[in-house]
């Protein structure tokens, strides 16, 4: 395995098709780092956390997952690494048919696991986000920061390495954000690396007095480091 990062861009650039969206871009995630990626609405967050779980492809340059290059990763390999990566996507969808605690244990479902061994870690993740009560509702019952901590349970019940959240605090108010934001902090504390990608400034600056994080910021297709003047 080349370097110790978890996940690595090296020189990236993506296209959908029209023009460059994201160019040149190079960004190291190490074990247990803490990363908050921010940029006005369009700018490619969720185009550049789709590179890093895997989802797209570079349209030059390198990804590597856990050491390997995604370009000559098998299908079976993406898997693999997908399980090493929970992700809390913007819109969280889930099965409106199925209860909270299915929802949450579906990735659990979908990858073969005994769900019997599972009952106490599910449980206790429910219990985490705080959701036990709702454990058995359905999702179009849930006030939107119960979808967004469902959505984070769901993100983790596989005990993913990276966890990567899309605006997981959109659509929530401030005391469910901070709430939402100090999961994903203790999550970091337990040796997880995060990353955010968040443009509420406001959320980044709460965050600063209580984990060490560095602030990317994607402008003029391109990322920067932002400064301390947030
Ligand atoms: N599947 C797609 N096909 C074509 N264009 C897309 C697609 N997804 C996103 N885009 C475009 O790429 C740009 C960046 O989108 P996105 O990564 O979602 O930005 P952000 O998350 O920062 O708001 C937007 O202009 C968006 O319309
Ligand atoms: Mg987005």
């Amino acid at each position: 395995m080349k370097g110790t990062a978890v996940i690595e861009l090296e020189n990236v650039a993506y296209s959908y098709g029209g023009g460059e969206l994201l160019s040149d871009l190079s960004l190291s995630l190490s074990p247990g780092s803490f990363h908050f990626l921010t940029g006005p609405s369009g700018a490619g967050k969720t185009t550049l956390l789709k590179l890093c779980y895997g989802a797209l492809v570079p349209t030059s340059g390198q990804v590597r997952l856990f050491g390997q290059d995604r370009r000559t990763m098998e299908r079976d390999d993406i898997a693999m690494a997908r399980r090493r990566i929970g992700v809390v996507h913007q819109d969280c969808k889930f099965l409106d048919h199925l209860s909270v605690s299915d929802n949450i244990a579906l990735p659990l479902m979908v990858s073969g696991r005994d769900l019997l061994n599972e009952a106490a870690n599910l449980k206790e993740l429910t219990g985490w986000v705080g959701l036990r009560e709702r454990a058995g509702a359905l999702p179009p019952e849930l006030s939107g920061g119960e979808r967004q901590r469902a959505a984070l349970a769901r993100a983790v019940i596989m005990s993913p390495d990276v966890v990567l959240a899309d605006e997981p605090t959109g659509n929530v108010d401030w005391e469910m954000s901070q709430r939402l934001l100090r999961l994903l902090i203790e999550l970091n504390h337990m040796g997880k690396t995060i990353m955010i990608a968040t443009h509420d400034l406001a959320l980044i600056r709460a965050a600063k007095s209580q984990v060490q994080a560095r602030v990317l910021r994607i402008a003029s297709r391109r990322l920067h480091l932002a400064g301390a003047d947030l």
